[in-house]
């Protein structure tokens, strides 16, 4: 008598760090995964991590050498979950499995970092060939493992499918405290609680929406820096005193999950020397371009997003090492003034709402670029859900979260972030630490490029009157390029002959 075949509920093409987390942790939830990369070491490494990870003894993840064999193991219509790099690599694997015979009711899911136009572009392109959803995934390797964010889009159809495989494999978050529901150990499930998994939109929308995630990130990552640099450089305090004062603050509003890291990173010890393994890390910032993309779409879309784009700038400037060594020996500073014990101590109270007030600021502009963009493009984007599904999981995780989360429930409409009242009022008590930290730092000659932009945002968006009338003014002067006036009707237009000694205003359309 012949055996049925046990065909995989999953197949997976890509198992680098993040690929072989996420099949771990469908396999921890139940699913079969047929599993394939082109490195065969990488297929037997996801193979002997199952099997050492499952107690059941049997194995929930099966090697496959090629596409064909990989779409043989599978029930149809197949589901395939691509961890491959963005760009040409998705391109690639998606022209293999139609050579190996994928079918138009076929699912693929890109899970990486794909810049959305590309996204859009693909689906449309391989419409007739198979139904290619996205699901950008964030949370770094243990994300990936025990409960990722993840942000799907596509076709509605493909997601009715996913959708239960997605919220299985998704972080939680208790519905009441809105905390994250901790899972650490292999073979562990979360079944109760509100799954970081949302539907976003349609194809492009959900890695427009990651893309912004990691801007923000960046933006975090580089307000946590900047106030490392004050703390270290204007009060020179030991990296175990910044992490102590990191830990408390993590123990407040400023709660995240880049501060946790950030503390343990101070803390780290190197091995061969003992000292802090921090101040041994060459002071250059890699970037592969998610942040970068998010600082152009802003100037695209017309949304001002400073912050962010600072934070972008930060890393570029970084990557000048040697130029910046140079200059150190002829720029000069400010002459550096010793802080009494109190000073000292009121800077440490200033510099926390100066993070409190700049984060905020990168938040509100990340989430005006998505209300704007998803205008553009046409999608209809739920803030109170992205908010919610950010909670736990991803890079950006933070007690701020559902903050954000009930100022979208209680307005959805919201224009900017910095307009919910709760927010407007935590901006009132703290823009004044926020300004004297900046100050300070200003003058002991430490930069704050991305504090200081947010407070610069701050103080535009707050401002009624902006000095771009003198600016109109300059436009029309050199190129005829006209302005309104605000003593007549809006939108007439009006040039001036501003060398001439009449100085005749002339209305251009009136
Ligand atoms: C995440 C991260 C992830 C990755 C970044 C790093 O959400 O899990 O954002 O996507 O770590 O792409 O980006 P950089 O290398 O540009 O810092």
């Amino acid at each position: 008598m012949t055996q049925d075949k046990v065909l995989c509920d999953i197949g997976f093409i890509g198992l680098g760090v993040m690929g072989k987390n996420l099949v771990l942790n469908l396999a921890d939830n139940g699913y079969n995964i047929a599993a394939f990369d082109l490195s065969d070491e990488k297929v037997q490494g996801a193979i002997a991590q199952d099997l050492s990870e499952n107690s059941s003894g049997s194995p929930r993840v099966h090697g496959c050498s090629s596409y064909t064999e990989l779409l043989s193991q599978l029930k149809a219509p197949h589901l395939i979950v691509l961890s491959v790099p963005a760009g040409a690599p998705v391109d690639q694997v998606c022209e293999n499995l139609i050579g190996a015979g994928i079918q138009p009711d076929d699912i693929i899911i890109d899970t990486g970092n794909s810049l959305w136009v590309d996204t859009v572009a693909r689906e449309e392109k391989y419409k007739s060939n198979f139904l290619l959803f996205s699901s950008a995934v964030s949370g770094g390797e243990v994300g990936a493992r025990f409960g990722p964010s993840l942000m799907p889009s596509g076709s509605p159809y493909a997601w009715a499918r996913v959708k239960p495989i997605w919220e299985a494999i998704a972080a939680k978050v208790d519905s009441k405290t809105g905390k994250p529901l901790e899972r650490t150990k292999p073979g562990e499930v979360i079944t109760e609680g509100e799954p970081c998994a949302a539907y976003i939109g349609p194809a492009g929308a959900g890695h427009y929406v990651k893309m912004v995630h990691n801007g923000i990130e960046y933006a975090d990552m580089q307000i946590i820096c900047e106030a490392y640099h004050v703390l270290q450089s204007g009060l020179n305090l030991s990296c175990d005193e910044i992490a102590d004062i990191f830990e408390t603050w993590n123990n407040g509003p400023l709660d995240s999950y880049l501060m946790e890291i950030s503390v343990e990173v101070l803390r780290h010890k190197s091995s061969d020397t003992n000292t802090p393994l921090v101040e041994l890390i060459l002071d250059k910032a890699g970037q592969k371009g998610t942040g970068l993309w998010t600082a152009m779409s802003s100037l695209e879309v017309g949304c001002p997003a400073p912050t962010i784009a600072q934070a972008v700038y930060a890393r570029s400037i970084s990557s000048f090492k040697d130029l910046r060594a140079q200059s150190a020996q002829k720029l000069h500073g400010p002459e550096q003034n010793s802080l009494s014990k109190d000073e000292q101590q009121q800077l440490i109270e200033q510099l926390h709402d100066a993070m409190y007030c700049a984060k905020l600021c990168a938040y509100a502009q990340g989430f005006q670029l998505m209300k704007l963009a998803g205008k553009e493009h046409g999608w209809t984007l739920d803030f109170a859900s992205i908010a919610k599904i950010w909670r736990a999981g991803c890079i950006i995780r933070a007690t701020f979260l559902q903050s954000i989360t009930n100022a979208y429930e209680r307005n959805q409409d919201l224009e900017n972030l910095l307009l919910d009242d709760f927010f407007a009022e935590q901006l009132s008590q703290r823009q004044l630490n926020w300004r004297k930290a900046i100050c300070q730092a200003t003058m002991q000659g430490i930069p704050t490029g991305a504090l200081s932009s947010a407070l610069s945002y701050y103080d535009s968006m707050r401002a009624e009157t902006l000095p771009a009338n003198l600016l109109q003014g300059q436009r029309d002067f050199f190129g005829a390029h006209t302005f309104e006036r605000i003593d007549k009707s809006p939108g007439k237009k009006y040039h001036v002959e501003w060398s001439t000694p009449a100085r005749a205003t002339i209305s251009i359309d009136g």
